[in-house]
């Protein structure tokens, strides 16, 4: 039996697919590269010394999914693929909403025609708009997503809902994701944003790297501590974790749906990270105040006592690890494309 991850070539895709080959899982990839690189698949090779199955399909492609169905034992389903670039989903409605809310779909529809009925869905905290409340549980209203991305992850929650309402024979996780960073350990996988990156800490680490002027830090009249948004890092390894937990407890428990915040629960400010970056990687991140950016809110992070208690699971790396990881990353992708060969 094998488990089938769409998008395992994609950021976190990646770093799951890692963890479920060293926990001794058989893995079938989907991936049509959108957003991600085929070096991935031998880079994932390279650090588990493990193999897998990989078909090069868009996952919208109902019949070429149907022969990944056919052609392999699947037991459950992990869903990466998805656009995720905010301000991107403002420009293009059309093909956030197609991507990510009708290829749910189609991959839902397939499964049930095939009875695999294990889902685990990459969620976000964004679905929970501006929190009622701090830290935020899992029990916290959600809605009021600003933009297409978060609304389309919104939704795919309630289709699952409402999925799960129609047939309790379904076997759901929902992980509500808080701002996941760094890299593998190795080096050797991690982000690589299209053109210029929205999120901080690719931002800082262009700046670091040479590659932007500078860091516009967008507000700094927040009630925070220094001013600066306040937001849940989580060290996407111990994200990528959480999903074998998630796993495990679909397998052992009876059948439900499950949602869960995958955060470490602290918060850190804007200036806490280029503080921080700077400091483990000895590079300088200029900066500059600029005005808030549309849609942020001041503090965001989990409370993640649900996900402790019920999968057993903690997140075990802080910040300087995030950034030690991240530049890591940054350092040997440079050298590999000096040296291609390396
Ligand atoms: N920030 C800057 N300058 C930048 C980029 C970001 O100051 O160049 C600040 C933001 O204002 C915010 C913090 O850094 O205070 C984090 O911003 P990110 O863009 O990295 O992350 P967000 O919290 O805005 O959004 C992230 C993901 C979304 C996800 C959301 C969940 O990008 O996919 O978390 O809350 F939906």
């Amino acid at each position: 039996m094998s488990i089938l991850v769409t998008g395992g070539t994609g950021y976190i895709g990646s770093h799951t697919v890692v963890e479920l080959l060293n926990a001794g899982k058989d893995i079938v990839i989907i991936d049509n590269f959108s957003n991600s690189k085929r070096e991935v698949l031998d880079q994932i090779k390279q650090i588990t010394k493990k193999d897998f199955k990989f078909y090069e399909i868009n996952y919208l492609d109902r019949e070429d999914l149907k022969n990944v169905f056919e052609e392999n034992k699947i037991e459950a389903v992990l869903n990466f693929a998805g656009y995720k670039a905010v301000g991107e989903s403002v420009e293009k409605p059309i093909e956030y909403y197609m991507n990510n809310v009708s290829g749910a779909l189609v991959l839902l529809d397939v499964m049930r025609e095939y009875k695999v009925k294990k889902f685990i869905f990459s969620s976000s905290a964004t679905v929970y708009g501006d929190p009622q409340t701090i830290p935020i549980t899992e029990e916290c209203t959600i809605g009021g997503t600003t933009n297409p991305y978060g609304t389309s992850k919104l939704y795919i929650e309630q289709i699952l809902q409402d999925l799960y309402k129609s047939d309790n024979s379904w076997d759901i996780a929902i992980l509500r994701y808080f701002n996941p960073v760094g890299a593998h350990e190795s080096g050797l996988i991690g982000e690589e944003p299209n053109g210029i990156p929205n999120n901080l800490m690719p931002y800082i680490s262009q700046v670091a790297e040479g590659r932007l002027k500078e860091l516009s830090v967008f507000g700094n009249d927040y009630s925070t501590p220094d001013g600066t948004g306040v937001r849940d890092y989580i060290h996407v390894v111990d994200l990528a974790k959480g999903h074998i937990k998630a796993l495990e407890k679909l397998d052992k428990e009876s059948k439900g749906i499950y949602t869960y915040n995958l955060g470490t629960g602290k918060g850190y400010s804007v200036l806490d990270m280029v503080k921080t970056f700077e400091r483990v990687t000895n590079k300088k991140v200029p900066y500059k105040i600029m005005p808030r950016r549309a849609g942020d809110i001041a503090t965001s992070y989990a409370d993640p006592q649900k996900a402790k208690q019920e999968l057993n699971w903690q997140t075990e790396k802080g910040i300087e690890e995030m950034c030690e990881d991240t530049w890591k990353f940054i350092v040997k992708n440079k050298d590999n494309k000096k040296h291609p060969n390396n």
